[in-house]
């Protein structure tokens, strides 16, 4: 029994999270794994701050690469977010030490996806990332491996539960996108830069992420057609409502005659249709392969609990010895897409 250790680099909402399951659950996933699951470091600015569930055992750390970095340190779960900076930096560290690595940062596997990915695969190592994508979902997981005799023919969902909430609400209670907005803030619902919610980027990150394992095709975040949602008025939602449709910022993927499709803009879709019916900050996911026709997701996107159940979802598969290329095929196998946005006129 040899055992997995863990170095957890950031301890806010998600961090705190995956210790608490880890803390919670050790003979479960133990059991499951065939093998103790344990964290050894720890790593976050600021050490005093009580987060509920006890940090004793665990080394600490202030400077993320320095975890990534330590010789008692296996997989290096990155939950510090942002696309440059530290969390770039010691997912590299970790990477070139033949370290595999977690993360939950879809800003950074959409800016440097391809990149991180050749770097995993030349040392050796797997990065795993449920957890950027549709919180406690396991999107990743279904294409990656459940529906990989499948050709893809498209994905689509909602994948941002603020925009969700939002959307939903302002049709629920009459009040405008501004008085929701405020309500967002207030009950911390959004990123700390907000443009990365209501703009539409945050999802068309996970959008970004999921074309690329559908179609093989190397991440293009910069390809993605954008919209967000700020510009929707009371006025549409209830127009919509007349038509028997709800306004959802969806994202659409598929491979088309001019190219990769990839859109995340707000949609007219049937009130009666399940991703009709999604209240709140839920996503949900529709894949729909050659042969499994359509698969459905649902679940909450965003969280403590769900979205370190991603993370764990991801720890166990190291744990198994499960071993996938990033985007499913070898990073050197992924192509370049012909993007549906450069080709259209
Ligand atoms: N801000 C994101 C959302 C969090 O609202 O869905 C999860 O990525």
């Amino acid at each position: 029994n040899t055992p997995l250790r863990l170095g957890i680099a950031g301890l806010g909402t998600v961090g705190t999270g995956v210790v608490k399951i880890i803390r919670q659950q050790a003979a479960l996933l133990s059991a499951r794994a065939g093998r103790d699951v344990v964290i050894t470091a720890v790593s976050a600015r600021d050490q005093s701050r009580d987060r509920g569930v006890s940090l004793t055992g665990y080394a600490w750390e202030t400077d993320a690469v320095a975890l990534a970095k330590r010789d008692d340190v296996d997989v290096f779960v990155e939950l510090i977010g942002g696309d440059t900076g530290v969390a770039k930096d010691a997912v590299e560290a970790a990477l070139a030490l033949g370290k595999d690595v977690v993360t939950a940062n879809k800003a950074l596997l959409a800016h440097h996806g391809q990149s991180l990915a050749e770097m995993a695969e030349n040392n050796g190592s797997v990065i795993r990332y449920e957890a950027a994508v549709a919180g406690g979902i396991p999107v990743i997981k279904s294409l990656l491996e459940g529906l990989a005799g499948n050709e893809i023919t498209r994905v689509m969902g909602v994948m941002n539960g603020t925009c969700n909430y939002i959307l939903t609400n302002m049709e629920k209670s009459g009040r405008g996108y501004n008085a929701l907005f405020d309500e967002c803030a207030e009950l911390g619902y959004l990123e700390a830069d907000p443009n990365l919610d209501v703009g539409g980027i945050d999802a068309g990150h996970k959008l970004a992420l999921l074309a690329s394992i559908a179609f093989g095709t190397q991440v293009d975040f910069d390809a993605v057609e954008l919209e967000g949602i700020q510009r929707i008025e009371l006025q549409d939602i209830k127009h919509a409502a007349e038509m028997g449709f709800r306004i959802k910022l969806l994202g659409v993927t598929q491979m088309t005659g001019r190219g990769l499709e990839q859109r995340m803009t707000p949609c007219l879709v049937p009130a009666e249709s399940p991703l009709g019916q999604l209240e709140g900050g839920t996503n949900m996911v529709v894949i729909e392969g050659n042969h499994v026709e359509q698969v459905v997701l649902r679940g909450p996107g965003a969280g403590m609990g769900p979205t370190a159940s991603a993370v764990m979802g991801d720890v166990m598969d190291i744990a198994r010895g499960i071993r996938i290329p990033t985007f499913g095929v070898p990073a050197a196998k992924l192509q370049k897409a012909t993007s549906a946005k450069a080709a259209s006129p």
